[in-house]
């Protein structure tokens, strides 16, 4: 069992130096069998270089990820699992394993039981339905705010990382997340969002060096980008979704935002959350008070 960074097999570090790059989805290895003794799992999803499973055991069910390069070009995705756990540590979360294996470092982390507002708003999206929207958006925004409150920033914002649950909404998927001490050996820099929920200031980073440095304000553009699409069907930002990737950053840098339609408080606030300067949004917790 590992409960914090171990030593790798082998001299190499993680996903730096593999000799191939696959596809995966990979299986639990024999550390997590012995951690969790599964009695059942679900393949989650398999992309861009992470493997997910949903494992139940004695132990209640749990999030399993095994983190793997993406491409040659992309061995951060290796480390994503690892830099998760020890910031999941560092926010009080219980039942958090990392460890290492042959491809790059995994996770173990609770699983929260609840629907992403992506695939709760599917209804009222696609018309079939009328939802109180306010109240989900609510619970998003308190979720993002508690963690701001912490003093860390999520940097990957995206409707399918907010689960809404009967406990409460939880955002997951610290991957990328900012604010405290991340083992060097575990650590890499941001190279952006989703383009989505990215914010124009992060697209114009991206492009002229590479990299960006997420903040609260883009963390709020993310979600007002993030609730925009999963009421609507539209992206905040009307890109080519066809185009190249650094096209599609060119057109986001422009920060040219779709009018938005979106009746009461809960569009306004949005339009707010969505200003193309980071100065004129509204805080996480300003969003909370505008909801609340
Ligand atoms: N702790 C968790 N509880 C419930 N579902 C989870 C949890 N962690 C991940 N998932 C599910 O797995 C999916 C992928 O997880 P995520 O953390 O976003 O991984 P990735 O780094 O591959 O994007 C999520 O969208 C969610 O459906
Ligand atoms: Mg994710």
């Amino acid at each position: 069992m590992s409960q914090g960074p171990s030593p790798g097999a082998g001299a190499a570090r993680p996903g730096t130096n593999g000799p191939l790059v696959t596809d995966g989805p990979y299986e639990l290895t024999g550390e997590m069998v012995t951690l969790l003794a599964p009695t059942s799992r679900r393949l989650v999803l398999n992309r861009r270089g992470s493997t997910v499973w949903q494992v139940t055991g004695d132990r209640g069910d749990h999030a399993v990820k095994l983190g793997y390069p993406a491409a040659p070009t992309h061995q951060y995705t290796a480390l994503a699992p690892a830099r998760e756990a020890t910031i999941l540590r560092q926010l009080g979360q219980d039942g958090v394993y990392w460890g290492e294996w042959a491809r790059g470092t995994w996770s173990v982390q609770p699983w929260y039981d609840g629907k992403s507002v992506w695939d709760l708003w599917e209804p009222h999206r696609t018309g079939k339905e009328r939802r109180n929207l306010e109240t989900d958006a609510l619970s998003c925004a308190r979720a993002l705010a508690g963690l701001h409150a912490e003093g860390w920033v999520h940097g990957d914002v995206q409707p399918a990382h907010f689960l809404l649950g009967r406990h409460g909404t939880r955002l997951i998927d610290l991957g990328l997340a900012r604010g405290g001490e991340v083992p060097a050996i575990y650590d890499f820099p941001h190279r952006g969002c989703l383009v989505h929920y990215e914010s124009p200031e992060m697209s114009r980073s991206v492009l002229t060096t590479g990299t960006a440095v997420p903040t609260s304000a883009s963390d709020v553009f993310g979600l007002g980008a993030g609730l925009f699409l999963s009421a609507t069907g539209l992206r905040a930002i009307d890109f080519p979704a066809d185009a190249e990737r650094a096209e599609q950053r060119r057109v986001i840098a422009r920060g040219r935002i779709r009018p938005v339609t979106i009746p009461g408080r809960l569009g306004k606030i949005i339009e707010a959350m969505l200003s193309p300067g980071p100065a004129d949004r509204p805080s996480s917790a300003d969003v909370c008070a505008a909801l609340g």
